[in-house]
């Protein structure tokens, strides 16, 4: 793509400053000077210079919402959690469902150390497998220096060797896989891991006249488990019959795929949220659960639920968790920075603990409603008074007032809200 300036010379699209991007594309796609000012509008706090540092060709700033959970009682400490979602009752339904464990002691977590593995994948060695392999066992020491070369604070503790059949249509034959392991303490580790990786595989090659294909961290972050257990008290979510029927719900996820995954989805509704604000990388969470969810050969739910002996609701949750709060976009992201400070916590562990706890809460939420009023009703509000603005209802009085009117009515539409307004302003 060339774009001439001023001076009538060549220039790719990344080397435009910030206001001259907004004019090629302004120009190109015939945008308004409106759709332009959403571009230009950036806080003082986040400069452009972050965005463009942060991606390439940056044209500007795509807001979401953030607001807090409440109530939440982890481990014995109290949080307010940011999170960042477009959601409507997200947020809400975390705040709730903590509100009820807390009256049993909030969220139970065991969070495993941050383990993560990175692999290499070594295919054409000309010895056997066998040969080969122990090649690699051999200089097992020697690989780990090398890769411990760089960091002082990430340590790779270990080297382990897999044989993997292509099953692929490639029939490329067996491929050895060495993985290192590698403690990431608070961060979360993905980019030291690939420079490990990278950085130990000449020498693999040379040791085994083999060749090196990737060199990557693993998202599957399986000796990265966070757990987390939770008591409902059945008084306070109506009943036994409501706990024996969420039960029912558990039964349902536990057993059918396709509603396991808006099971998982729903819980990934609060994790994400909450990995967003913190500048976490969601979509490697996402990847990982979901792998996590077929661990025993079939895609199932991530949370178990039972009854204990007073006839209470016990949830728990065990799913993979690599973040960090270190490194990565959390030292450069202004509001994750902020999101880390509003939730105070000291280590990647401390905010695993917090995630799958909002998991947890989230996945609660969402089955209790489902089990008992059902999801719509929590939602009519919300939707009502976001049909409301889209009329043109403006202040809150008067979006409170049309959404009402519109839920009593069983008419939630743009054309009925328009109605409304218009009446009342005869
Ligand atoms: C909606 O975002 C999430 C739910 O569908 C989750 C669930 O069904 O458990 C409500």
């Amino acid at each position: 793509m060339n774009n001439i300036n001023e001076n009538k010379t060549y220039k790719k699209f990344y080397e435009l400053d910030h206001y001259e991007r907004l004019e090629y594309i302004q120009k190109k796609n015939q945008l308004s000077d409106n759709d332009i000012k959403l571009l230009k509008e950036i806080p003082d706090s986040f400069k452009f210079d972050i965005i463009n540092r942060m991606i390439e060709n940056a044209i500007g700033l795509y807001p979401l919402p953030l607001g807090i959970a409440t109530n939440f009682l982890i481990d014995g400490k109290e949080y307010d959690i940011p999170m960042v979602t477009e959601e409507p009752s997200i947020i809400a339904a975390a705040s709730k469902a903590a509100k009820i464990a807390k009256i049993n002691g909030g969220f139970i977590t065991n969070v495993d150390e941050s383990i993560m593995i990175g692999q290499i994948q070594l295919i054409n060695f000309k010895l056997s497998i066998t040969e080969t392999i122990n090649i690699i066992l051999d200089k097992k020491n020697e690989i780990l220096n090398i890769a411990n070369t760089k960091s002082k604070n990430v340590i790779a503790q270990d080297l382990q060797v897999k044989i993997v059949d292509d099953e692929s249509d490639n029939k490329i034959g067996a491929m050895i896989i060495i993985e290192l392991i590698v403690d990431t303490k608070d961060a979360m580790g993905a980019n030291i891991i690939n420079t490990m990786c990278e950085n130990v595989s000449v020498f693999i090659e040379n040791i085994t006249n083999g060749e090196v294909v990737l060199k990557i961290l693993s998202n599957y972050s399986t000796k990265r488990i966070s757990r987390c257990k939770a008591i409902f008290s059945k008084d306070e979510i109506g009943g036994e019959k409501i706990v024996d029927r969420i039960l029912a719900a558990y039964s349902f996820a536990y057993s059918d795929v396709f509603r396991a995954v808006t099971h998982n989805k729903g819980i990934m509704n609060g994790i994400d949220s909450v990995a967003i604000a913190t500048g976490q990388d969601f979509r490697a969470l996402e990847a990982s659960s979901h792998a996590y969810a077929c661990k025993d050969g079939k895609y199932r739910s991530l949370t178990k639920w039972s009854k204990n002996n007073d006839g209470d609701l016990v949830g728990e949750i065990e799913i993979p968790i690599a973040v960090g709060i270190v490194g990565g976009i959390t030292s450069v992201h202004p509001f994750a920075k902020l999101a880390l400070k509003i939730l105070g916590v000291n280590s990647a562990k401390e905010l695993s603990s917090i995630l799958c706890s909002v998991g947890l809460a989230q996945n609660f939420s969402a089955i209790r409603a489902l089990a008992s009023e059902g999801i719509q009703k929590g939602h009519m509000k919300l939707h009502a008074k976001n049909i409301a603005v889209t009329a043109g209802a403006i202040g809150n009085n008067e979006i409170e007032k049309i959404a009402e009117q519109m839920i009593k009515e069983g008419n939630i539409s743009v054309n009925r809200a328009r109605e409304i307004i218009k009446m009342d302003n005869r």
